[in-house]
């Protein structure tokens, strides 16, 4: 029989999430079906149930609906926990098991797709919102020399390193100071074609910068990319954490490869 899963969002029509999964599924000859599902603002828990009811296995969940997931969830993994946020469920009848893979996502495609060691280097994470908190602690396992989180709001900045006080350090855009190694941009900035006030200086020499954002080149892109820095954007991480979630779902690891491939020349 097969085994029905779906992606949640409000807006989900522009998800490439279906597209991932099925290309998942015809690699590794998975019978299962991946529907976009639109839940309005106040529903996301009625969604959930119903889906269960209707048997479906899983759920992706993204914006703005991480945290309700977090919040229904009945056991936690770590990662979820520490991301207080869960962007992919495990469902059955008797209760709804909440995963993040988001930071995964993000450390396999710098580490395996870029080949780009974050251990030992200077790390500078952009954003303290629900996207920077999703990958703080996972890059913080990768072992970086340093790792400052940058914010608008220095208060948010400082609440998120108090989780790791001893490896993590806070700053306005405006204090920032020296070089990195690996700068990555966790604000939504890139939506509105907002530049940060951050300096150029700050991108050392053979610097990666990542924008978490995919499908267009956004100012942060534009201005790392002026002083030399290698820039990815964040069409990589969106298929190594359907990746992830897919291998939480099936217990089989698909290639990402050939996804990424074909999604970039889609
Ligand atoms: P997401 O889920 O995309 O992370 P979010 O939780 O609303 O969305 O967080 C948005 C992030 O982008 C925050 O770090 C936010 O900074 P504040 O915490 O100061 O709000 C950042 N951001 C949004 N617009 C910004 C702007 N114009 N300049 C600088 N940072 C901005």
């Amino acid at each position: 029989m097969t085994d029905k899963y779906a992606v949640i969002g409000n807006p989900i029509s522009h998800s490439k999430s279906p597209q991932i999964h099925a290309e998942f599924a015809k690699q590794t000859n998975q019978d299962i079906s991946y529907k976009p599902i639109l839940a309005s603002l106040n529903e996301f828990e009625v969604t959930v149930r119903r889906l269960i009811d209707d048997g479906y296995k899983g759920v992706n969940v993204t914006v703005p609906f991480k945290l309700q997931a977090f919040l229904l969830s009945d056991t936690l993994s770590p990662l979820a926990q520490s991301a207080d946020a869960a962007n992919t469920l495990i469902l059955n009848r008797k209760n709804i098991q909440g995963h993040n893979t988001d930071g995964i996502g993000l450390i396999n495609d710098i580490t395996k797709n870029l080949g780009i060691k974050l251990q030992g280097k200077r790390v500078l994470l952009l954003g303290a919102g629900g996207a920077a908190e999703g990958v703080f602690q996972p890059i913080l396992e990768q072992n970086p020399t340093i790792l400052i989180v940058a914010n608008r709001t220095l208060e948010k900045a400082q609440k998120m390193v108090n989780k790791s006080p001893n490896k993590a350090s806070a700053s306005t855009f405006g204090a920032l100071q020296g070089q990195f190694d690996i700068v990555i941009n966790a604000t939504s900035t890139g939506i509105s074609d907002i530049a940060l006030p951050i300096p150029s200086s700050i991108f050392a020499t053979e610097c990666l910068a990542y924008e978490m954002m995919y499908g267009r080149e956004t100012p942060f892109m534009a201005q790392a990319r002026v002083t030399g820095a290698q820039v990815a954007d964040g069409l990589g991480m969106l298929v190594e954490q359907a990746a992830e979630a897919f291998y939480l779902w099936r217990g089989v690891r698909p290639q990402t490869a050939p996804v990424i491939k074909m999604m970039r020349s889609a």
